[in-house]
């Protein structure tokens, strides 16, 4: 009886931990996603060169397309966009859609929580 009841509160711990990641996103989740899917392009640390894409290192709050060393699209230079929490989730769901004529080749992250964790770990890993 004392087990089931042990055990009934650690599911309800999970359950609970799930909910909170699925809200503000995991970096540690975030960081496989971005090892997986993103890092064969682009590098995080300002040091590193990034082969493919821009470095990502001071993201969030930069206007799109201005990343040093990097020659952006014109879409991409003429977006407007300014990288936030919002702007990302809007682009890396899907990309090709939301700016037309970009060069980034990705399908895009269709669930939710894999772009909630990837942004919670730009958040941090760009800094
Ligand atoms: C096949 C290579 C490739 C992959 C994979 C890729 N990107 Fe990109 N990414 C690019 C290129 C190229 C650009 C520049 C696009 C442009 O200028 O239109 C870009 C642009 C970006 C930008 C805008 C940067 C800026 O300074 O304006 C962000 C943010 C970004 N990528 C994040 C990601 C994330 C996160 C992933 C993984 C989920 C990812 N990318 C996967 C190649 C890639």
């Amino acid at each position: 009886m004392k087990e089931t009841i042990a055990a009934g509160v650690s599911i309800a711990l999970v359950l609970a931990a799930g909910t909170v990641a699925a809200q503000s996103g995991n970096e540690a989740r975030g960081e496989r996603v971005f090892n997986q899917q993103c890092k064969i392009c682009h590098a995080v640390e300002k040091a590193d060169a990034s082969a493919v894409g821009p470095n990502l290192a001071g993201l969030f709050g930069r206007k799109a397309g201005t990343a040093p060393g990097f020659e952006a699209s014109d879409a991409m230079k003429a977006s407007g966009i300014v990288w936030d929490d919002k702007t990302l989730a809007d682009y890396l769901k899907d990309p090709q859609a939301r700016l037309l004529g970009t060069t980034m080749v990705f399908n895009g992250l269709k669930q939710a929580a894999q772009l909630a964790d990837v942004i919670a770990y730009l958040r941090k890993a760009t800094q």
